[in-house]
């Protein structure tokens, strides 16, 4: 497997290139890029840990050798939120960034998986799918937004609140990235039951569970650590069904359009990315509701997307 990590020299690129290091396939490549000049040597750092995973670093000018071959390419590239800033803050100079490395996957690596973790997810997903079908290459199966953090904050927050082994702990997570488009679906956890007022606290705190990073970090950047996490966990997941194994993860991706034309739902991974997209299951009417008032916001987050490559 060769994996590229874009963006690699930052908070969340370093994280997630030390776990990948650590858990991809005996034999894997990893090739980092950023236009970071320190990237070079994250890549000597990462060489020294004793795995049979090689590393290579690529500056700002060599994405093209970067990029060549890849099974599964992961962007992390791009402007973090600081304090007082919502995820839509982020559009005017990640959504450049995103198209640019695009292109780059376009031009190398077309059948490669691609994983965005750059925000906004919402609108940089669209952006990547636009890039591909102007090349004539789109493959909806192959190109995910990245919301597994939001799944493992649900279920971190479900454990603690309820004392259940996190490890057990499954929550779904629906819909986008950011904000009120965030919809865990409590009324489907298996084994612990919630108040009205449990309910709507942990959704909240589930939606806004970025921006407590954000806050406590204090102008230092936003998620890095949980989010090279999650990351990795939705990395290693997209090669074990490259390799035939079957696994459901949840993602923001472009699927039949009965929410809308991007969502995340569960998605069964394969050979080929998306071998099936599976039902979301029953609401709750609390769910129902949710579900109905967010999806304004989140068409305009997809819209904005479509818009920026179309102008
Ligand atoms: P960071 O600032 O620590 O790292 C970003 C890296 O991107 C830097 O090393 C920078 O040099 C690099 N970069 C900038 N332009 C580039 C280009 N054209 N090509 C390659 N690399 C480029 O930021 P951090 O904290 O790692 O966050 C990265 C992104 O991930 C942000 O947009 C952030 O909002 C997003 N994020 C997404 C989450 C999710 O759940 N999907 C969770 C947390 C953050």
């Amino acid at each position: 497997m060769k994996v590229a990590v874009l963006g690699a020299a930052g908070g969340i690129g370093q994280a997630l290139s030390l776990l990948l290091k650590n858990s991809l396939p005996a034999g894997s490549e990893l090739s980092l890029y950023d236009v970071a000049p320190v990237v070079p040597g994250v890549a000597v750092d990462l060489s020294h840990i004793p795995t049979a995973v090689a590393v290579k670093g690529f500056g700002k000018d060599d994405l093209d050798a970067a990029l060549s071959g890849c099974d599964v390419v992961l962007i992390p590239a791009g402007m973090p939120r600081k304090p007082g800033m919502d995820r839509a803050d982020l559009f005017n100079v990640n959504a450049s960034i995103i198209q640019t490395l695009a292109e780059g996957i376009v031009k190398n690596c077309p059948k490669a998986m691609v994983g965005v973790i750059t925000n906004p997810v919402n609108g940089t997903v669209p952006i990547v799918a636009e890039v591909f079908k102007k090349a004539g290459t789109y493959d909806p199966a192959r190109v995910f937004g990245v919301t597994t953090l939001d799944v493992i904050r649900a279920e971190t927050f479900v454990a603690e609140l309820k004392g259940l082994d996190v490890s057990q702990v499954k929550v779904p997570v629906i819909g986008g990235h950011s904000g009120t488009t965030i919809l865990p679906l409590l009324s489907q956890v298996q084994g612990a039951t919630f108040s009205d007022e449990e309910i709507a606290a942990l959704t909240t705190r589930i939606q806004n569970a970025g921006t407590e990073v954000v806050e406590a970090k204090a102008g230092g950047g936003s998620a890095t650590l949980s989010m090279g996490a999650a990351a990795a966990r939705f990395c290693l997941s997209l090669v074990k069904g490259l390799q035939g194994e079957d696994v459901i993860e949840y993602a923001y991706v472009e699927g039949n359009g009965e929410d809308a034309q991007f969502f995340a739902q569960p998605v069964r991974l394969g050979k080929n990315g998306v071998e099936e997209l599976l039902s979301y299951g029953e609401l709750s009417a609390f769910e129902q509701k949710a579900k109905d008032d967010m999806l304004a916001t989140l068409n305009k987050d997809i819209q904005e997307g479509v818009d920026f490559m179309n102008k």
